[in-house]
C-alpha cells in the first residue's frame, strides 16, 4: 500500500525550464505539495492531483518543516504518488536533504528529481556564465539568509579567486559587500542582482560592489526572488546579454519566457 515520494526541483520559475522527469512525475502525482517560489503553470501541470501550498517566504508564518515531513508520510503510507515541488534544485539550500533523510528514516521510497538551479540560471540568463576561462575557475554558492551562515565561506575565498552567488541575500547584500570589501575585495569588482530570472517580472542590475548595498530595486518587485553575482565575470553580461552597467527596469523582458 506504501506509495511514493518524488523530490522535484521545479527550476527557477519559466515552467519551460522543468525537466521531462519533472512534468511526468507532476501529470502522475496524486498530491503535490509546493513551495511559494513555484510557478502557478508548474502546478496545472498535475491535473488530477490535490495541491497543498507548504512554502515559506520571508516575514510571514510558515508551516513548519516537520509537518511537511509528516505529509509526506503519511500521504505515501496511504498509497499515494507525492510530488514534494521545490523551487530550483531541491537539494540546494531547500531543505531537500532533510526531507530525504526523514523519507529515509520513516522507510518510505522516494527519488530526488534534481532542478534547474537558479544559482546558474538567473545569471546565465542574463548573460553571466558563473565560471570563465581567464576570469573565475570555480564559484561559491552560499545563503545570505544568516551572517553565521556566509561569513565562514566567504571569509575563505581568496579575494576576486572566484564567483561569489548568494541566494535569499537582498536584505543583506549591504552586509554580505561589507564583508567582502573588508576581506580586500576590489571595490571596482563587477556585481550584479538579478530578480524574478527567467519569468516575465525579471529584472537585472549590474553595477561595482561598492555601489550594491544601495542599489535601487523597483519597487513593484518587492517580493520577487532575487540572486546576487560578484565576480570579473558580470562584466559579460553586457556583451552576452546586452545588459547595461546599471540596467532598467525590465532589461531582460525577452530573456524570460518565449
Ligand atoms: C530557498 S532558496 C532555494 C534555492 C533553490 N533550491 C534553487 O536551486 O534555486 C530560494 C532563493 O533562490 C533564489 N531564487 C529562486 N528563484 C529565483 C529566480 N527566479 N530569480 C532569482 N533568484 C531566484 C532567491 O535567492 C531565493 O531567495
Amino acid at each position: 500500500m506504501t506509495g511514493f515520494v518524488s523530490l522535484v526541483g521545479a527550476g527557477p520559475g519559466d515552467p519551460d525550464l522543468l525537466t521531462r522527469k519533472a512534468v511526468r512525475r507532476l501529470a502522475e502525482a496524486d498530491l503535490v505539495l509546493y513551495d511559494a517560489l513555484v510557478a502557478p503553470e508548474a502546478l496545472e501541470l498535475a491535473p488530477r492531483a490535490q495541491r497543498f501550498f507548504v512554502g515559506k517566504r520571508a516575514r510571514r508564518e510558515a508551516i513548519r518543516q516537520e509537518t511537511i515531513h509528516g505529509l509526506m508520510i503519511r500521504s505515501a503510507r496511504r498509497g499515494k504518488r507525492v510530488v514534494r515541488l521545490k523551487c530550483g534544485d531541491p537539494f540546494l539550500l531547500g531543505r531537500g536533504g532533510e526531507e530525504a533523510l526523514a523519507l529515509a528514516a520513516a522507510g518510505i521510497p522516494f527519488e530526488v528529481v534534481p532542478g534547474v538551479s537558479s544559482a546558474i540560471a538567473a545569471p546565465a540568463l542574463a548573460g553571466i556564465p558563473v565560471t570563465h576561462r581567464g576570469l573565475a575557475s570555480g564559484f561559491a554558492v552560499v545563503s545570505g539568509h544568516a551572517e553565521a551562515a556566509y561569513r565562514p565561506i566567504l571569509g575563505s575565498i581568496e579575494p576576486g579567486s572566484a564567483t561569489i552567488v548568494v541566494l535569499m541575500g537582498l536584505a543583506t547584500r549591504a552586509d554580505v559587500a561589507a564583508l567582502l570589501l573588508a576581506r580586500g575585495w576590489r571595490k571596482e569588482t563587477p556585481a550584479a542582482i538579478l530578480l524574478a530570472a527567467s519569468t516575465p517580472d525579471s529584472f537585472a542590475w549590474t553595477g561595482r560592489l561598492e555601489s550594491l548595498g544601495a542599489a535601487e530595486l523597483p519597487e513593484d518587485r518587492g517580493d520577487a526572488p532575487g540572486t546576487l553575482v560578484i565576480g570579473e565575470v558580470v562584466s559579460l553580461a553586457a556583451t552576452i546579454a546586452g545588459v547595461p552597467e546599471v540596467a532598467a527596469t525590465a532589461a531582460l523582458a525577452g530573456h524570460g519566457r518565449s
